[in-house]
């Protein structure tokens, strides 16, 4: 070894062991013996469960069909080019898939329009019926060029039709388009997109998305249109603008039933959270739920559901991309599809849980976990499978069990957790750099009944710190939570107690240490299982 390499190693050792100076003996004593494996996986583009196109291109706003003669789900969704060689601006494409780990990709179905001046320069969202045999495409037409342009508007309301819902669909020349009311405190300049067209009491429906001055307030709105043929449509007022709510813009509405429930789902085009109102019916009251704000996190973005033969509701949605593919990138439009059942629960309120067809898929091949090491009070509770108490007493005294990286793209951790009592969080460590401050976390938080991720270092973690993402969940002492964590590449979702869903994106997901941590908490850890497929 030459001298300058000595000196180098000597310098950067000094100046490992100032930075830990403040830490206890016993956690310095993790990075002594091992370093632990924590940085991002360069993003792949092999994605299946979680899909993307097969050429690379993130999935937008999502239109899904159940298609009952051949008993699978179209999945209609904008695929994210934007005048590449193609000179397409969002052109819709489709899968198929009647698992929910498997999609069939076929061609384009709906493209964009060349010329400056059509309404449909670019296309956007919208939905997909069938009537007497023939599929019915209502979608956004979007023109940025519209200043210019003497018969188009910023965006108006366009029709295809179809023999052949995964073949492609032709424009209705004929078809009227559908503007902005005039005159009725509408923004008549932008803002007027993704129509969803439903059948209800021996009438077509069509919800749209706008925005409204109202009593001298502008608010994101929801309107609705009647008609009998899917033809010809008339205004019909607004179905819901927010209530006691004010949203810039409730973008993809769908509205649906179950049992004596309308659903009207929508998603908040500034917080990224898909939301949800219910009533008895179409012309409200349109009230919160009666309990959890929502059933999902940031991650089912313009989602849009439908109903199998066997009354499963399936909500299709996208995860966003990070710019750079990097963890510290910045929220970025599009995505990869993510599919959750939901349900009503007997106070009809809405419930997440993972599709069981993908469940018993994740269980195929177990993957046989090894442990790293493990800090503070913990107590093995089984000798027959990975269970654990962890007691923590204090803030920033951190209990944990780290395992070894699993080199996998693809797999599922699953566990039963309960706590006796909680002063502040436990749950997983994902991508650690050590076991009490460099790791994300995936937080249990019993005081504020809440899920969350949260990408900070575990000292700048406040009961103020916003969360990358977050579901609320009611969390009770001595009481079982099964939790499920599906891996792909750089998606990873969790689902807790089949009641809600939290899609994130991580790069550090695959190959990086993790593990299980209690922060000022007493919490049983059971059965931490791996699962590949
Ligand atoms: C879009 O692509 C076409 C064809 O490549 C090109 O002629 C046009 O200038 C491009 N427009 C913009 C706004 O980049
Ligand atoms: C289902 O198949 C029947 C018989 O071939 C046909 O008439 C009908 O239009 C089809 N429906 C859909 C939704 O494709
Ligand atoms: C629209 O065009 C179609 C196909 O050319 C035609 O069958 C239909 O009658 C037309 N509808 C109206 C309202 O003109
Ligand atoms: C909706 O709520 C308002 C205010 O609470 C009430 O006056 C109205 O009767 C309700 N409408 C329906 C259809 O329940
Ligand atoms: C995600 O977005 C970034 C920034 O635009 C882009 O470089 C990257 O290719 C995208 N990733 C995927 C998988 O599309
Ligand atoms: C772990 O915590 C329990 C409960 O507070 C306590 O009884 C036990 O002594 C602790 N064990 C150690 C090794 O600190
Ligand atoms: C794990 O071990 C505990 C304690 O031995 C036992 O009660 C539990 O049933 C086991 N769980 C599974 C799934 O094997
Ligand atoms: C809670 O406390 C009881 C009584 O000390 C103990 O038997 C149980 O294992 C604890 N459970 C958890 C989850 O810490």
């Amino acid at each position: 070894m030459n001298k300058k390499l000595i000196l180098v190693l000597i310098i950067l050792c000094s100046a490992c062991e100032s930075e830990n100076d403040d830490l206890k003996s016993g956690q310095a004593y993790n990075l002594a013996v091992s370093a632990l494996s924590c940085s991002s996986q360069s993003e792949e583009l092999d994605y299946q469960v979680y899909p993307m196109t097969s050429d690379g291109y993130r999935i937008g706003d999502v239109a899904a069909f159940y298609d009952s003669n051949e008993s699978n789900f179209k999945i209609y969704f904008i695929k994210d080019i934007w005048n590449d060689s193609t000179n397409e601006r969002h052109p819709w494409y489709v899968f198929e898939t009647d698992n929910m780990y498997s999609y069939t990709e076929f061609g384009e179905v709906l493209p964009s329009s060349s010329a400056l001046c059509d309404q449909d320069f670019a296309v956007g969202a919208g939905s997909v019926i069938e009537f007497q045999g023939q599929y019915y495409a209502f979608y956004t037409g979007h023109n940025p060029n519209s200043g210019g342009c003497s018969s188009t508007e910023r965006e108006g309301i366009l029709l295809a039709t179809s023999n052949d819902p995964t073949n492609g669909f032709n424009k209705v020349q004929n078809f009227t388009t559908i503007y902005v009311p005039k005159g009725l405190g509408f923004d008549e300049n932008d803002n007027f997109r993704d129509p969803f067209v439903f059948e209800d009491g021996g009438n077509f429906h069509m919800l749209v998305s706008a925005r409204k001055n109202i009593d001298g307030i502008w608010r994101g709105v929801i309107i609705n249109y009647q008609s009998s043929d899917l033809m010809n449509w008339n205004y019909n007022g607004v179905l819901y603008d927010g209530g006691q709510d004010n949203f810039w813009m409730m973008e993809c509405p769908e509205i649906f039933t179950i049992g004596n429930n309308y659903y009207l789902i929508f998603s908040d085009q500034v917080g990224k959270n898909l939301l949800y109102r219910k009533s008895t019916s179409l012309n409200g009251n349109w009230s919160k739920p009666s309990k959890e704000s929502r059933f999902a996190g940031k991650g089912v973005f313009a989602a849009k559901s439908a109903v199998d033969q066997y009354g499963d509701r399936y909500l299709f949605g996208w995860k966003n991309n990070l710019t750079g593919d990097s963890d510290s990138g910045n929220w970025k439009w599009a995505g990869n599809l993510i599919t959750h059942k939901i349900y009503a629960l007997p106070n009809g309120d809405l419930a997440a849980t993972i599709p069981h067809t993908l469940k018993n898929y994740l269980e195929t091949s177990n993957y046989i976990i090894a442990k790293d090491s493990q800090w503070g009070n913990v107590t093995k509770t089984s000798s027959t499978n990975e269970s654990y108490q962890l007691i923590s007493n204090a803030n920033f005294d951190i209990a944990n069990v780290i395992y070894d990286p699993i080199n996998e793209e693809r797999f599922k951790i699953s566990a039963t957790i309960s706590f006796n009592s909680s002063n502040k969080d436990f749950g997983f460590m994902i991508g650690a750099c050590d076991g009490y401050e460099n790791f994300y976390s995936l937080r249990f938080i019993p005081s504020e009944n809440k899920f969350s991720f949260n990408k900070e270092r575990r000292s700048n973690l406040t009961p103020t710190s916003m969360a990358e993402n977050d579901v609320p969940i009611e969390l009770k002492p001595n009481t079982n939570y099964d939790i499920q964590i599906v891996i792909e590449n750089s998606i990873l979702v969790v689902y807790i107690n089949d009641k809600a869903a939290i899609a994130n994106r991580i790069y550090k997901s695959t190959n990086t240490h993790w593990g299980i941590y209690s922060e000022n908490s007493d919490v049983k850890f059971e059965n931490i299982q791996v699962t590949k497929f």
